[in-house]
């Protein structure tokens, strides 16, 4: 069975192959990928409107290249797959709008996949693919959740953050910084050097007994703190501060975020018994988070799991990954309805078997 996914949901246009052998992992055969920052970094974030007609502009050239390059022709395809949510509606509708075309021009099955399931099953595509069941890390730009993972569709919400994502943490403390869009990975090169001990910023939930988030308040510690810095140094703004003082707070920003995200993590691990832990979403290619989860992990001798660093942030290949894995589930029938529905809030939890 071959299936194609195509991802939209946001600033970057994904389209994949993987190709599913009965009662095997699916392999991905090819995939492509256009990331709209270069055009949204003007506007300091995403701009919707921008995004939906650059990924009209990408989706049709990318598949013709993934098909090539996987050297299959369009109508090999078995089976369509598109993010149907959560995410931009517009930008979603690029997405379901060419598959459904794709589908009813071949005269085969499309399927809607939630967005952050293909985060969830992404590591499956990785030469070290788990097993299930597992605790699921989720943490993207919109998203921070600890699930449980008992199989494909079988997804038991932990615990989630009240407020800002981990991903918005650090893209909105990165905007105070000067430092740009996505401010994930600006943070954490500007960090690299720094002494994440240097500035004692909150860790809010981190003793609540339960396994919620709370990031909202770190960009104001971090605001705070600057204006503190800003003021002792006497200069205009952040960006003229010593570069090891900015560093340092870059630093104590990423140490604030990466031990909630452990802490938290390790609890769950706890609370359910599992010996398996599964990262996922673009917060999850952070190197400081990677190193910190591997430590507190290999002294429990719990595994933990990662996708390939290239697919950690969005992209088609999970896509077409998660409704593989789902049609080979048997959980799920793909659609000869070319009717859709995009569903731009859609919590995990309802693609539960
Ligand atoms: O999963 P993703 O690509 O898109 C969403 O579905 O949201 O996640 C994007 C988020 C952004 O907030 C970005 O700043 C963050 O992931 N991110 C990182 C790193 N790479 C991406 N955050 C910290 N360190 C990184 N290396
Ligand atoms: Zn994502």
């Amino acid at each position: 069975m071959l299936v194609l996914g195509i991802e939209s949901s946001c600033d970057e246009t994904g389209v994949a192959l993987v190709d599913a052998p009965d009662a095997q992992l699916p392999r991905l055969l090819g995939h492509g990928l256009h990331s709209q920052i270069d055009m949204h970094q003007a506007y300091g974030g995403v701009v919707p409107e921008l995004a939906s007609r650059d990924h009209i502009r990408r989706v049709v050239p990318l598949t013709r290249q993934v098909l090539a390059q996987s050297g299959r022709a369009l109508s090999d395809v078995d089976v369509v797959c598109y993010t149907r949510g959560p995410g931009l509606a517009g930008a979603l509708l690029v997405g379901a709008g060419v598959a459904c075309a794709l589908g009813a021009a071949l005269g085969k099955p499309v399927l809607g996949i939630h967005h952050l399931e293909g985060h969830l099953l992404s590591p499956f595509l990785s030469a070290d693919a788990p097993e299930f069941p597992f605790v699921a890390l989720l943490v993207s730009g919109g998203h921070t959740q600890l699930m449980r993972v008992e199989a494909v569709g079988q997804y038991e919400l932990l615990g989630e953050t009240i407020d800002d994502a981990a991903g918005e943490a650090f893209d909105k403390s990165a905007k105070l910084m000067g430092l740009g869009y996505p401010g994930g990975p600006a943070l954490a090169r500007m960090a690299e050097g720094g002494d994440g001990a240097a500035f004692a910023l909150p860790r809010p939930l981190l003793h609540s007994g339960n396994l919620d988030f709370s990031f909202a308040g770190l960009k104001t510690a971090v605001l705070v703190q600057a204006n503190k810095l800003v003021a002792a140094q006497g200069v205009a703004s952040f960006e003229l501060l010593d570069e090891s003082v900015r560093k340092s707070l870059a630093a104590s920003t990423q140490a604030a975020i990466v031990d909630v995200l452990v802490k938290k993590s390790i609890a769950a691990l706890k609370q359910t018994g599992l010996k398996r832990l599964v990262v996922a979403g673009g917060v999850g290619a952070n190197r400081a988070l990677r190193d910190l989860l591997n430590a507190e992990c290999a002294k429990r001798k719990v595994r933990v799991h990662y996708p390939e660093l290239h697919l950690c942030s969005d992209n088609g290949a999970m896509i077409a990954m998660a409704g593989a894995m789902r049609l080979q589930s048997g959980m799920q029938a793909p659609l000869y309805e070319y009717a859709f529905d995009v569903k731009p809030r859609w919590p995990l939890q309802a693609m539960a078997a």
